[in-house]
């Protein structure tokens, strides 16, 4: 690919997070130096409910923050959504869209998780559009259908591909301590790369595709080191700043 962009290292903290969290990233905003920074970029998605706490503390690390959804419109009678440019104006310059957790617990579609990350790109923000199979689907053999039709179905059409970053979350890796083989995630990030470029060109390249599902200190090496694996999404490691800094520390 003709740009290799700086990998991203994010970290989901699903419905997990009260005020003493707050120093979880404090301590990652003190360890993120300019030698990790120039190597990754961090980001971190708490609960919206700490989106505003977390702004200051990150805005002079340049750590980003990010939402974990947000609704489709910008506005209106949707009682207890939030909607991107809410993310965007309490200092989240990310939002992941379509996780596995919203497409089964909320019965998401394809075509909402679209939305939403247009949405994203409406209020400024670059979202981390989720896909991946669940155990059956791949069992049965189709783990790469399944995936090439969420990312047919829920990316953004019209997307500056440096802005889109994909994240693949195999449903049975995340939080199972389970992960794919190394040659399955190689090959998974091949095939969304290849359908990338099919859908947006040799821009494709400066795409990110993160993977997500059971990463940890300790198997984050090898997995990151995989070609067209530009990072991570990260939900119970990301809890805790010493793991989250330990995965991101690869990098260094
Ligand atoms: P775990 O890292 O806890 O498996 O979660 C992955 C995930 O769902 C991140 O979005």
């Amino acid at each position: 690919m003709s740009s290799t962009p700086r990998p991203l290292v994010a970290g989901n903290w699903k419905m997990n997070g009260l005020s003493a969290s707050i120093s979880e990233i404090e301590t990652i905003a003190q360890h993120y130096d300019a030698g990790l920074r120039a190597k990754v970029e961090l980001a971190i998605c708490p609960p919206a409910t700490l989106l505003s706490r977390a702004a200051p503390i990150v805005a002079g690390a340049e750590i980003r923050l990010g939402g974990q959804d947000c609704h489709a419109k910008a506005n209106g009678a949707h009682t207890g959504d939030i909607s991107a440019e809410m993310l965007a104006d309490a200092g989240a310059a990310y939002v992941i869209v379509g996780h596995s957790e919203r497409r089964c617990d909320h019965g998401e579609s394809d075509a909402l998780v679209r939305a939403k990350a247009e949405a994203g790109l409406r209020a400024g923000l670059a979202p981390i559009v989720c896909v991946g199979e669940t155990r059956a689907e791949r069992d049965a053999g189709r783990a790469s259908e399944i995936v090439e039709r969420q990312l047919d179905g829920s990316l953004p059409q019209d997307v500056a591909p440096e802005r889109l970053v994909v994240a693949y979350e195999p449903v049975w890796a995340i939080g199972t301590g389970l992960t794919p083989t190394l040659q399955d995630v190689a090959q998974m990030h091949a095939a969304i790369r290849a359908r990338l470029v099919t859908l947006f060109g040799a821009g494709a390249g400066a795409t990110r595709i993160l993977y997500g599902g059971s990463v940890k200190p300790a198997n984050a090496g090898e997995l990151l080191r995989i070609a067209n694996v530009d990072g991570a999404l990260i939900g119970g490691a990301s809890l805790t700043a010493k793991d989250f800094l330990a995965i991101a520390e690869i990098y260094r």
